[in-house]
């Protein structure tokens, strides 16, 4: 049986597994249109489209890329319905606009830590911002926490394999900013419509200038993860040397070898 691993691990943690997800459509929200798509339209949403939209200023490229990963998904839920009725509209709309809020470049912040990777530090304003707006009433802990696992998992395709829906679809609509051909999910006027009003022209570009930030601003961030070669190859000094698991489980291979000369990997 395909899934039988995952399922038996949930059934032995006592959840509810076996009742049937209600569907999302079942619930009315408002809407509005954008770029040619009807988009979700909630007090919640409304003001995340405001918080993000001051980076127009800032860092055009990372507004541009927030609204393109937002409107993919949309695109997609729009022209099928049965993968409509799967997805949580306003946990995909706060998760994929606020998924690169660590890449924010100001000096002082409120969401980039010096140690912590972006993604960590997105997912956390995210969660701190829904926390702290009037609908918070409407997200109990589950929710927050996958929308948190979308954005924290979203360069991490490896791990969030097996995690919910919600989670995994925030990190597929960052894989469609991947340059590359349009995927057939996504019918092509709206394809046309998304890039017409938020281009990509900068948008390799900017991912290189801000990963490169990271390394050379908060490079403890960076070590064994995919920010590390943007500082081994851009940033003069940067040395993760040292700080790698690869180099910790050398040495402490090392030292094991000497205390117990005579243990193998059989005994
Ligand atoms: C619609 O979405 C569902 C869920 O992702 C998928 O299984 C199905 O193949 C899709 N239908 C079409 C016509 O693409
Ligand atoms: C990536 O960014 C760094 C730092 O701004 C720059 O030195 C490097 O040339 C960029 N690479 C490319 C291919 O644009
Ligand atoms: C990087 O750091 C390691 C460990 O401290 C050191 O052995 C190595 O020489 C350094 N490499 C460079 C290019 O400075
Ligand atoms: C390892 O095995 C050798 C030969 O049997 C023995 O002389 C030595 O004391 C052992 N060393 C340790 C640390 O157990």
């Amino acid at each position: 049986m395909k899934f039988s691993a995952p399922l038996s691990i949930l059934a032995l943690a006592g959840t509810s597994i076996a009742i049937p997800q209600k569907g999302y459509t079942t619930t009315k929200y408002p809407t509005t249109t954008l770029a040619g798509l009807e988009v979700i339209d909630t007090p919640l949403v409304r003001d995340v489209r405001k918080l993000v939209e001051e980076f127009n200023e800032l860092q055009p490229y990372l507004y541009k890329h927030v609204m393109r990963t937002w409107l993919w998904g949309v695109a997609a839920m729009n022209a099928n319905e049965t993968l409509k009725s799967m997805i949580d509209p306003e946990l995909h709309a706060v998760g994929t606009m606020m998924h690169d809020m660590g890449w924010d470049m100001r000096p002082n912040s409120p969401y980039v830590t010096l140690d912590q990777r972006f993604e960590a530090d997105s997912g956390l304003a995210a969660v701190n911002f829904v926390k702290a707006h009037p609908s918070a009433r409407n997200w109990d802990e589950v929710r927050l926490e996958k929308m948190y696992d979308g954005i924290a998992l979203q360069i991490e395709h490896s791990l969030v394999a097996n995690k919910n829906f919600q989670s995994r679809f925030i990190v597929q609509c960052v894989q469609w900013e991947i340059p590359g051909p349009r995927d057939p999910r996504i019918p092509e006027d709206d394809y046309n419509n998304i890039l017409a009003k938020f281009p990509n022209h900068y948008a390799s570009r900017g991912t290189n200038a801000t990963f490169t930030w990271f390394a050379a601003h908060k490079p403890a961030s960076t070590y064994n993860n995919a920010m590390e070669a943007f500082g081994n190859e851009n940033v003069p000094g940067y040395n993760s040397t040292g700080h790698r698991l690869y180099d910790s489980i050398t040495a402490n291979s090392i030292k094991e070898a000497a205390m117990y000369p005579n243990s193998t990997i059989y005994s």
